[in-house]
């Protein structure tokens, strides 16, 4: 039965929605996303995060981390601007330096202790929206006054992430996917993408989006840090947070289907992608 507090987003919605360059734009304009992940321990997820934001059509993508993962950023996407961020100085420097950035995304590969803990609360004092995912979801779990804000939040975790998010045993988050992505919306005053098979999209006072483009070849490690690059491009070009979330979903699960081969009206696809793929194909999706 159709139900007004459920909806998805058809390719017109999100083909109006989508950001397209003007003739007057500049790369500014555009939109510069900030991306604030990786460690010298976890570094592929950083390369994945900032491929996800260059292919998802961001004016500028500007990346701050150790130097391990800034050195792989910078061999792999020679078009983002890197800066090293020094651990001890995290704490009073409040991120001025790396300069015009419209929307954060926090947390790819960026580990869970102090000096992370420490980059999780520099980023999310900005006044600007922050998209956090994997190790920022841990991070704001064990401290919940990082979400204390006013610029927009949105939350990406799978079903294991918002079970820690909420303090919920995973199965019930499993069994009761949309209560529970309404209630962490609510109860952490986000936008909280839910990842699945299906994904959901859920905001307080708004139906919940859900987005089925996706196919089972996604399940492989690394696709969700490059949602959060796209969703990260979205926010920067002044996409709501519920927007941002929704398309990104959409286009991350069509841009798999064209890497494994399908297509919207091809289907799923026929062979397995690598996370990567899915950014080099957003283009084409
Ligand atoms: N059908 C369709 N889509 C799927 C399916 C499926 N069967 N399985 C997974 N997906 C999609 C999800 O909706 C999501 O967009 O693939 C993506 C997987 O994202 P994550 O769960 O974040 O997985 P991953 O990218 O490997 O995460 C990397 O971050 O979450 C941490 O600790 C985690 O080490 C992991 C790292
Ligand atoms: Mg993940």
């Amino acid at each position: 039965l159709p139900d007004p507090e459920v909806t998805a987003l058809t390719s017109d919605d999100v083909a109006d929605l989508l950001p397209r360059p003007g003739a007057e734009s500049d790369k500014y304009r555009r939109g510069v996303v900030g991306i604030a992940a990786g460690s010298d321990r976890y570094t592929g997820a950083a390369v994945l995060s900032v491929g996800g934001a260059v292919r998802a059509g961001a004016g500028m993508v500007r990346f701050a981390s150790s130097a391990e993962p800034v050195r792989l950023v910078r061999t792999r996407w020679p078009e983002a601007v890197t800066t090293v961020l020094d651990p001890s100085l995290v704490l009073r420097s409040s991120l001025d330096e790396v300069g015009r950035v419209q929307a954060w995304v926090l947390g790819p590969g960026l580990g869970t202790g102090p000096e992370a803990h420490a980059v999780a609360r520099a980023v999310l004092s900005t006044g600007v929206p922050v998209l956090v995912d994997a190790d920022g979801l841990t991070l704001v779990a064990k401290d919940r006054s990082l979400l204390r804000r006013a610029a927009p939040t949105v939350l990406t975790p799978h079903a294991g992430e918002l079970s820690r998010l909420l303090g919920v045993p995973r199965e019930d988050i499993e069994a009761e996917r949309l209560e529970h992505v309404r209630r962490a919306a609510t109860e952490l005053g986000a936008t909280v993408l839910l990842k699945g098979s299906t994904t959901l999209v859920a905001e307080e006072h708004r139906p919940v989006r859900v987005n089925t483009t996706g196919t089972p070849w996604l399940a492989t490690g690394g696709t969700g840090d490059v949602l959060s690059g796209i969703a990260g491009a979205l926010l920067a070009a002044g996409l709501t947070g519920y927007d941002a979330a929704s398309c990104a979903a959409y286009v991350h699960g069509l841009a798999a289907r064209v890497a494994s081969g399908g297509g919207v009206a091809a289907g799923p696809g026929q062979a397995p992608i690598a996370a990567l793929d899915v950014a080099e194909a957003l283009p084409e999706a």
